[in-house]
């Protein structure tokens, strides 16, 4: 049985995978040594340097917006331009530098919407490339990672095309929900000449204090989410599901990147409140208090799928995500999504469900292979997916400054 963890040292064991130096207040602290700090701070700054992005590996907090946003960059030294901006902002954003006065004759150089001093709160900004970036604009399209191409359509998808694709991804995490809009304006602010919003969708979820193979957090049907995920604390699992290594039939900048899928998908939820509990339960294949395969009392008991299906349907979104036979291990993919809620809509049913989030090493061995497994599941008739796009998370920057995507531009510079 695996013994519940704080959320510090899960937040800790989390950076430490993802090789962030974390600071909390102003103490700088260095994964897996342990640091006296205040006690009553349980946020930290998280460093963005190092071998891959922050917001992947590290544990989600409450509150998250996806922004796809398209370029108006017209050239390759535009598009630098505005990588190079947004990569001082994000850094002078996540170690909480003050933004100073500024000139009052100026626009001033922050909203203060936070305040005036900036507070530790968890932040965590990852930046995505689409494959729209690898057309004919940048002459890129040589250097782009095998795998990316634009999310297609599947069986089950309404996509709305205002909420769908984009040239470039960006993932703002954080414990309160201003800090997250803050960030978005001031990086919106400071990409201004580049950067034309797309789409965005704002999530949140309660924090999940439980250790690997079970969770406290719930979306919006009211299961369990998060139970069977990959364990983020441990490397091997990491370097194995989630980063490109140099094995990989890869462009080489894309080493310590990693495939991003997001998609909006809309939950049923008034029919969902309307359907017996005994059918919720078949639909997903756990049981909604306990989180507990049906195979077992034991939220992290592993499930046990009888042939027939009695007990455990063969439509349940569990058995056909994960149906464990020998080969499916290669499709594990790491799921980092929030709820969302987006008022009503016209026809006067609430608007809410999963903004679905996960990263892969390989988009064919990941998503596309467990997504062409639920097509069909029992579970589609309560939930319509509306928006989200397929994006690479280029390798995080070794130095502060640094253009996100640096090796990729590195890498056509030298081309003829
Ligand atoms: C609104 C849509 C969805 C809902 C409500 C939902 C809900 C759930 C729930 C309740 C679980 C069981 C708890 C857990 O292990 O986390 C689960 C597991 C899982 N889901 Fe989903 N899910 C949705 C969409 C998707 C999509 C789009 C994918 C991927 C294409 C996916 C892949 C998985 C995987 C891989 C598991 C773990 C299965 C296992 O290893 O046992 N889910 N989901």
């Amino acid at each position: 049985m695996t013994s519940p963890i704080t959320r510090r040292s899960f937040l800790r064991a989390g950076a430490a995978a993802g090789g962030a130096v974390v600071a909390t207040g102003c103490a700088a602290e260095v994964p897996g040594e342990s640091v006296d700090t205040d006690p009553m701070s349980e946020v930290a700054f998280i460093s963005h340097i190092g071998a891959w992005q922050p917001g992947i590996v590290t544990p989600a907090p409450r509150h998250a917006i996806v922004v796809a946003f398209d370029t108006t960059a017209t050239d390759r030294d535009r598009l630098r331009e505005m990588l190079t901006a947004l990569s001082v902002e994000v850094d002078l954003l996540t170690s909480g530098t003050p933004a100073g006065p500024g000139d009052p004759l100026f626009p001033p150089p922050d909203n203060r919407i936070t305040g005036i001093t900036p507070e530790p709160d968890d932040l965590t900004v990852t930046v995505a490339l689409g494959a729209s970036i690898f057309d004919h604009r940048f002459g890129l399209a040589a250097h782009a990672p095998r795998q990316l191409a634009a999310m297609p359509m599947f069986p089950n998808d309404r996509s709305d095309p205002g909420r769908t694709h984009g040239d470039l991804l960006i993932q703002i995490c954080s414990q309160r929900e201003i800090v997250a809009h803050h960030s978005l304006r001031r990086l919106m602010l400071a990409t201004r000449g580049w950067l034309t919003l797309r789409w965005m969708q704002a999530g949140f979820q309660e924090l999940n204090t439980l250790g690997p193979g079970r969770t406290s957090t719930r979306n919006l049907l009211g299961f369990k989410d998060g139970t069977a995920n990959l364990d983020t604390h441990d490397s091997p699992t990491v370097h194995r599901y989630i980063w490109v290594s140099a094995d990989d039939d890869e462009p080489e900048w894309t080493v310590g990147g990693t495939y991003m899928v997001s998609r909006i998908i809309r939950n049923r939820v008034e029919f969902w409140d309307r359907t017996p509990l005994v059918t919720q339960e078949l639909i997903i294949g756990r049981k909604k208090e306990s989180g507990a395969p049906l195979s077992s009392d034991d939220e992290a008991a592993t499930p046990e799928f009888d042939d027939a299906g009695e007990v455990t349907p063969l439509s349940a979104h569990i058995r056909l995500a994960n149906p464990r036979t020998p080969g499916s291990e290669r499709n594990l993919i790491l799921r980092r999504g929030f709820n969302y809620a987006n008022g009503f809509s016209t026809d006067g049913q609430l608007d809410q469900g999963l903004l679905f989030v996960c990263f892969q090493r390989s988009l064919s061995d990941g998503f596309l292979a467990v997504q062409a497994r639920l097509d069909g599941e029992a579970l589609e008739e309560y939930i319509r997916p509306e928006g989200g796009g397929f994006f690479f998370v280029p390798p995080g920057r070794t130095v502060a400054g640094e253009p996100f995507a640096a090796g990729l531009l590195r890498t056509t510079d030298l081309a003829p």
